[in-house]
């Protein structure tokens, strides 16, 4: 057992998170995340309205007896999600950990605080670390470069950003981007980290519910199949490498704007990669860690796997490399 800040706040056995993942983030994974004893989120977006998200934290209730939480991603919309509908629907289903991402979570905080709700904050900075620090959440993600979905603008890798954070807060922390096996999690650690928060590699576990072709080609895939879109538009989003998100790469570096893009971009399309294995029909968000991912375990396995071979690497390898000559 690895005994960190983090497994003592949100009340679980491993020091292992599971993001929210658009599409991704249902009950069928959540629950075998929470079951392994890791922590893993629902995405409140993927359902399509707050009632269908209240549906949705029963039925992963039904699946599991363990904490879960809710991912509430905030971002620039011309048309905005009911976010307070959203955030009340959270509340009111007694779901009691909260990860927030995108926008810092300001506008929503009285209300999580009222409630009782534990929050943990995503962002990539440390600045933003620092702001969300200073608004009250209990804890805090840190996205480097590495991650799948948005990793900000300003390109600072983990091996840099982890610790860079871990001296600026003082509450506790993920590492995020890049992590999928016991080395990352070890890493984290010594960088400053109370654990880790994975995307991409619980993207390739069994009860991940995506097409079986999606997984095999992330097992496929190196560390270098994955392209930064939207980079000229400040928005930079790391996604999987294929002739659609090259297209689109190829188009707004030619200087296109996001309208000559949308349609390439469209979430339906993006969905129907995972729910039939297009894998050409949109763009799907995966990081480089996939060039460290090399099978399709079970959660459970997958977990398990990382926690018991930390544990070895910090008492045999790192241990051994102390001893006296
Ligand atoms: C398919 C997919 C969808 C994602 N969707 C979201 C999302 O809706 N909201 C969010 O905050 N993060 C999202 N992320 C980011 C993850 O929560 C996590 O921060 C990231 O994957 C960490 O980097 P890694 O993939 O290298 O582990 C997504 C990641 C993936 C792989």
């Amino acid at each position: 057992m690895l005994s960190t800040r983090f497994t003592e706040l949100f009340g679980v056995d491993h020091p292992i998170a599971q993001g929210g993942m658009q599409w991704v983030g249902r009950a069928e994974l959540v629950a075998a995340v929470a079951n392994s004893g890791a922590l893993g989120f629902l995405t409140a977006l993927t359902q399509p309205t707050p009632e269908a998200l209240a549906e949705e934290i029963a039925r992963t209730r039904e699946m599991t007896d363990k904490p879960f939480g809710v991912n509430l991603t905030i971002l620039p919309a011309i048309d905005p999600p009911p976010y307070d509908e959203y955030r009340d629907a959270i509340i009111e289903s007694g779901v009691t950990i909260v990860e927030t991402a995108g926008f810092n979570p300001q506008e929503h905080m009285p209300t999580f605080t009222e409630a009782g709700i534990k929050v943990i904050h995503k962002c990539t900075s440390v600045r933003h670390a620092v702001k969300a620090q200073a608004l009250g959440v209990d804890a805090v993600s840190i996205d480097g470069f590495e991650c799948a979905g948005h990793p900000g603008e300003d390109d600072i890798p983990g091996l840099v950003l982890i610790p860079a954070a871990a001296d600026a807060i003082t509450i506790p922390m993920l590492a995020s981007g890049g992590f999928g096996d016991a080395r990352g999690l070890v890493a984290a650690l010594a960088l400053g980290a109370d654990g880790i928060n994975m995307g991409t590699r619980f993207l390739a576990t069994q009860e991940s519910p995506v097409h079986q072709r999606v997984k095999e080609q992330m097992v496929t895939n190196s560390e270098r199949d994955t392209e930064l879109i939207f980079r000229p538009l400040r928005n930079t989003a790391r996604v999987a490498s294929n002739s659609v998100s090259r297209k689109v790469v190829e188009i707004l570096e030619g200087g296109g704007e996001f309208a000559d893009v949308r349609d390439l971009v469209a979430g339906a399309r993006g969905r129907q990669v995972f729910d039939e294995g297009d894998l050409e029909a949109g763009i799907w968000s995966a990081g480089m860690v996939q060039g460290i991912i090399n099978d399709i375990p079970s959660v459970a396995e997958l977990v398990d796997r990382i926690v018991t071979e930390a544990t070895t690497l910090v008492q045999r390898r790192l241990a051994g490399l102390t001893a006296a000559r």
